[in-house]
């Protein structure tokens, strides 16, 4: 055996021990879990090809590490251990075939659950009453966090039901919903408090609380997918078990399904695979479960994990990566954004080669420098993120270390930059001075849900800007076939194309022609709720914050916002020239009462699978209803999709009828 043998394997070792002890004790990861599973399974393949190098501390050996002092220590009846990953459908037919060599069995009922990314806790049921839960610990000995799991509101405190065990410890994954962690950091930010990286940490860092009246405040929920010791009688399979939890009334994964033969696990993960980023909360993988517990009893365990179940993950969404530097953008309204040029990384199932540092208070807050090894997180297809700067980074490897300097001018027009009362972001004051301003303005005016102009892509609109044939939006309609034909790699053909969507475009709607204003933060539904406020541009331009605050989605801030852009001189110009230069609208008509659904208003929530949000709201109104974008009092009826959280929670409290997709379309069908 070789010393650089030895050393690797040593070095592997503090490794590990580094980063568990970052994650465990400190609810802070320093690096990706995926770099944390290439290691280990790294040094398990070392130790499993020299045994003689294993040590009794060698993190292989151990599921966790210490629990903190503060909570009382609690040992575990029965060890909660991990589970064995595979990487590949490969390494599932190698689980696959330990599995029925041991069994000698052909056939076998695989369970599968989504594998939730959270954090493990166990819970004791003494007749029926909850009278313990404890954290996974080390596996042996967990801590104490009876008083924050009873925080916990779909946790039962009570059993009920037929043939509850006198003893019965459930165990399953606390985690925090994605919409509920979108909220809650939200609100953090909003008052200056900690954010959290992901909703995993939110999780771990919420049980942990010390002073349980803080975790009662965070949104928690609690999935069951094991029990561990047991006094009494239990069906013998895994999923007649959870199915019996969840008639005493714990709640279990709705994705949990029974499926025989290795294929049909590959079909569940491709499936769950491609619903992953639009379930409403984390997954790393699939859990694949043998699920006889006579099976499993004979397939027995290895030191840290069960033989009899597997978990397969998935593409890692959060990954290191080096800060190659810095670049700032100028957007539509002046804000100037951070964007982090990375040494590309595949995260989230994409290669990555940017992502946005949000503004100058996170650059402090994440404490980032140029030349950094720092982590990304792409999950869904929310923009990819920076979220945090591994420790240590002192490979002196090029670009070196170099603070990130926010600048003191436009980088594009050199205007001076300049940062409002209580807000984070820092703008350029240059206006439609700016071109980079005035190309982003462009380019909203153009989008496909404003002005849809066909053709008018970002690099024709940073030509037409740079070779000062428009400087503002009304000078689209000013373009004349010759000057279009002159522009680089542009011939009579494309400009003749270009100009008839242009001519096309002047026929729009109202809520259309206000979203591509561009007025801050008026969104598409924003400007259809005010098209069918005022009915016409004039009486939106000409109203008081009063009355615009009347208005759904309207609040001060808003209003302000219009408000400002209505006295600006120069959108008065532009907007008066865009009329004049033939951009109409037919009349907006309100639901009128006619129609099988006047007087009913309605909210699309969650995702569809048949049609955008958008089109069936488009669908509900031409059946005479009216569309909302928030649920109240006065919401007639919700549809909602997979992924609804808030809307459909607000819907249920108000006792308001909620249907899905498929009740809808029956729905539809029957109206004709
Ligand atoms: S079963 C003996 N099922 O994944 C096996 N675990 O490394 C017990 N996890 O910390 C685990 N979802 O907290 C199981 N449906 C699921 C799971 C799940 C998430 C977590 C668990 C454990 C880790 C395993």
């Amino acid at each position: 055996m070789s010393t650089s043998l030895v050393e690797e394997v040593a070095a592997l070792r503090a490794q590990l021990l580094d980063w568990a002890e970052a994650y465990f004790e400190r609810d802070a990861p320093v690096v990706p879990d995926a770099d944390y599973d290439q290691a280990m399974k790294r040094l398990e393949a070392l130790e499993r090809e020299f045994p003689d190098l294993v040590t009794p501390d060698s993190p292989t050996q151990r599921v966790g590490s210490a629990p903190l002092s503060e909570f009382e220590s609690v040992e575990h009846r029965l060890a909660m251990l991990s589970l064995d990953n595979a990487f590949s459908s490969e390494d599932m037919d190698d689980f696959h075939r330990r599995v029925t060599e041991r069994l000698g069995a052909g056939d076998v009922a695989y369970c599968c659950e989504p594998k939730l990314d959270g954090v493990a806790v166990s819970i004791v049921y003494e007749h029926g009453a909850l009278v313990l839960a404890a954290t996974r610990g080390d596996g042996a000995r967990g801590e104490n966090i009876t008083a924050n799991v009873r925080t916990i509101s779909n946790v039962p405190l009570m059993l009920n039901g037929e043939g509850v065990p006198p003893y019965l410890e459930v165990r399953g994954e606390v985690v925090i919903p994605r919409d509920a962690f979108e909220r809650m950091n939200a609100q953090a930010r909003a008052a200056d408090e900690k954010v959290f990286v992901n909703p995993r940490n939110a999780a771990a860092g919420s049980l942990r609380q010390l002073d349980s009246r803080i975790t009662a405040r965070r949104p928690l929920t609690f999935t069951a997918y094991s029990v561990g010791a047991v006094e009494g009688d239990l069906p013998a399979a895994h999923d007649a078990i959870l199915r019996r939890l969840s008639e005493w009334g714990l709640p279990i994964s709705e994705y949990m399904q029974t499926v025989s033969g290795i294929a049909a696990c590959d079909d569940y993960y491709e499936a769950l695979a491609r619903q992953r980023d639009t379930l409403p909360f984390d997954i790393d993988g699939i859990v694949f479960k043998i699920n006889g517990l006579a099976e499993q009893e004979k397939l027995g365990f290895v030191s840290r994990a069960p033989r009899w179940a597997i978990a397969r993950k998935f593409p890692a969404q959060e990954v290191s990566t080096q800060l190659l530097g810095v670049d700032f953008q100028v957007g539509r309204t002046g804000a100037i954004t951070p964007v982090a040029r990375l040494e590309p990384v595949f995260v989230g199932g994409v290669t990555v080669s940017n992502a946005t540092l949000h503004n100058a208070d996170e650059i402090e807050r994440l404490g980032v420098q140029v030349g950094d090894t720092v982590v990304v997180r792409r999950a869904g297809d929310v923009i990819p993120q920076i979220v945090s700067v591994v420790e240590g980074n002192t490979s002196g490897s090029s670009p070196e270390r170099a603070p990130i300097i926010f600048p003191g001018q436009c980088p594009d027009c050199g205007s001076d930059v300049a940062r409002e009362e209580g807000e984070a972001v820092i703008r350029c004051i240059g206006g439609m001075a700016c071109s980079a301003q005035l190309k982003a303005v462009i380019r909203h005016f153009a989008s496909r849900k404003a002005m849809d102009i066909e053709g008018l892509g970002d690099k024709l609109i940073d030509q037409l800007v740079d070779d000062g044939l428009v400087g503002s939006v009304a000078d689209i309609f000013r373009l004349s076939q010759p000057q279009l034909a002159a522009l680089e790699r542009m011939g009579d053909k494309s400009s003749e194309n270009l100009l008839a969507s242009i001519d096309q475009s002047r026929s729009t709607t109202l809520p259309k022609f206000i979203y591509a204003l561009g007025i801050r933060e008026v969104g598409e539904a924003t400007a259809r709720a005010l098209a069918n406020h005022f009915l016409e541009l004039d009486a939106l331009l000409a109203a008081p914050t009063d009355e615009l605050e009347g208005v759904d989605d309207v609040g001060p801030i808003v209003a302000r916002h219009i408000r400002g852009f209505a006295n600006d001189n120069r959108n008065k110009q532009v907007v008066g020239d865009l009329l004049a230069l033939g951009v109409n609208w037919p009349p907006v008509t309100v639901a009128s009462g006619e129609g099988p659904l006047a007087d009913t208003i309605w909210v699309v929530t969650g995702k569809l699978e048949s049609m955008t949000r958008g089109d069936a709201e488009q669908r509900l109104r031409s059946l005479g209803a009216k569309t909302a974008s928030s649920v109240s009092a006065k919401t007639s009826s919700v549809l909602a999709g997979p992924g609804a959280g808030s809307k459909r929670k607000k819907a249920e409290e108000l006792g308001i009828s909620i249907v899905d997709e498929t009740e809808w379309l029956a729905m539809l069908e029957e109206m004709g």
